[in-house]
């Protein structure tokens, strides 16, 4: 047998007020169709079919190049959807269809249902659950041998009907050859003149073979987003989720309603996180480290033991023992050593910072190269732009670069040299030396009260 999944999403999504189709929106830093795809995947499916439709392009342009498309047209309801996958569905394939707006389905939720469905020997299985409010939802009716009967869409359902809380999640399973036997003979007669999904189920029944209702406990597995506001609520669970895993694995979350990780970052062992820490993309967080409040930490790689206090990191590599902030930014394809101090206010851009280097209070380190146990004093500027080119500074091993220095690029500054505090560098500084670059001090003596400026 081979596992294929259809994910539908081609519908515009207009509930949710946007220039971007829906199934394009993020949920935790990934958009709903990429986590979909990402779960079928992860569940034995070999191959995922995603029918397009509204802004197809834009959609295309989100996937890899290696998931498959059909396009439809015009959104004439969900069984018309499949059917755009009729010539990629084989006889013996078993098929899943997924929503390309529910992004909280398990793996173990589809690989149990799969199960399920093989193990009874059926051509179709409902994924269903029972909902506190099922307004909105197609609902589950069952007949005397609690069998499906059929499935009724609000719009279509009768008072009594309304009142079952079992719902259909529209998370199926097919065989292949049942599918496509009972496709044709879809009919848009309802009020919503569309070919609903919902009736191959009774078509496959009538046609003598088993139709299985499968019920998830997690009713959260199945919501759908339609509005801003579920989009939100689906937000919230999938955080809870990814927070929930974090600890499992000896991570200390602080308070985790109050903070952000997205699904693809790692975080060691001990590591605490404070609330309004932000970890994006494909971060990757040490053992041990302090992640203090409102941190933001974007694809970056930070080793063990580090602490970050209220620092912004994007797309740079921090080592081990190392501390950055409060209020620090560490700017693209920054590279800082072990046991390196970046203490408040210090930005650095495109540079490295090697082993035991200490940039304290308040300095710009751009594209510069600096050695270990560089000591960068107060206020310490790499002038890095005239105006027009970029150029870089080298700054060797065991140097010591006053406070509010100002270093010219293109320069370097050798091995053991010292820079005077105030000095404004513009050529190179030899090993050893000391460089003084500022007017040296003149006192006129008496001048205040020559001037008549004295106070008494
Ligand atoms: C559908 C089900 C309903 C179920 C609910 C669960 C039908 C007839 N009804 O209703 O029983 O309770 O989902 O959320 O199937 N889509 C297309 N092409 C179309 C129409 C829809 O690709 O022509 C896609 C949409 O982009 C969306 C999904 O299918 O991702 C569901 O479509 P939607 O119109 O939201 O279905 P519901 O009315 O919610
Ligand atoms: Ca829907």
């Amino acid at each position: 047998m081979r596992l294929k999944a259809i994910v539908l999403a081609a519908g515009e999504g207009t509930r949710m007020k946007s220039r971007l189709p829906k199934v394009l929106h993020k949920v935790c830093g990934q958009t709903m169709l990429k986590h979909v795809i990402d779960t079928a995947n992860n569940s034995d499916v070999e191959e995922c079919i995603v029918v397009v439709g509204y802004e197809a392009e834009k959609i295309k342009g989100s996937l890899s190049s290696e998931t498959k498309t059909v396009l439809q047209e015009k959104q004439l309801g969900t069984g018309h959807a499949v059917m755009m996958a009729y010539d990629n569905i084989n006889e013996e394939d078993t098929v899943l269809v997924l929503y390309g707006d529910a992004p909280l389905i398990t793996e173990k939720t589809l690989r149990t249902m799969v199960n399920y469905h093989d193990k009874g020997n059926f051509k179709a299985t409902v994924l269903t659950a029972d909902l506190p409010n099922p307004e909105g939802y197609g609902r589950i009716i069952r007949d005397t041998e609690n069998q499906l009967q059929k499935i009724v869409e609000e719009k279509d359902a009768s008072e009594r009907e309304k009142s079952i809380t079992e719902i259909n999640s529209g998370i199926y399973c097919f065989d292949g050859g049942a599918l496509k036997d009972a496709l044709p003979k879809l009919r848009n007669n309802n009020s919503q003149n569309e070919y609903y999904l919902t009736d191959v189920l009774p078509i496959i029944r009538d046609m003598g073979l088993k139709v299985g209702l499968y019920k998830v406990q997690d009713y959260e597995e199945i919501m759908a987003v339609n509005s801003r506001e579920q989009l939100a609520e689906v937000e919230a669970i999938m955080r809870k989720r990814i927070a929930k895993k974090h600890m499992e694995n000896g991570v200390t979350i602080i308070n985790p309603t109050h903070t952000y990780i997205e699904k693809a970052v790692t975080i060691g062992m001990d590591t605490v996180i404070y609330a309004g820490a932000m970890l994006t993309g494909s971060t990757v967080i040490g053992e041990d480290c302090i992640i203090g409040q409102n941190s933001r930490i974007e694809n970056s790689t930070i080793g063990n033991g580090v602490e970050v206090q209220s620092s912004t990191i994007i797309s740079s590599n921090v080592g081990e023992g190392t501390t950055v902030g409060p209020y620090a930014h560490l700017r693209p394809n920054s590279n800082v050593g072990k046991y390196v101090k970046i203490g408040g206010f210090v930005e650095v851009k495109n540079s490295r910072i090697d082993d035991y280097s200490k940039a304290s209070h308040l300095s710009y380190v751009g594209d510069a190269d600096v050695g270990r146990n560089v000591n960068i004093g107060c206020g310490v500027v790499f002038v890095n732009y005239d105006g027009k080119n970029k150029s870089r500074s080298t700054i060797e091993d065991n140097t010591f670069i006053g406070s509010n220095v100002n270093l010219v690029a293109p320069v370097v500054i050798r091995e053991n040299g010292y820079i005077a505090c105030g000095s404004t560098i513009t050529s190179e500084v030899p090993g050893g030396a000391l460089a003084i670059a500022r007017a040296r001090q003149e006192n006129k003596e008496g001048w205040v009260n020559k001037k008549g400026l004295l106070k008494e």
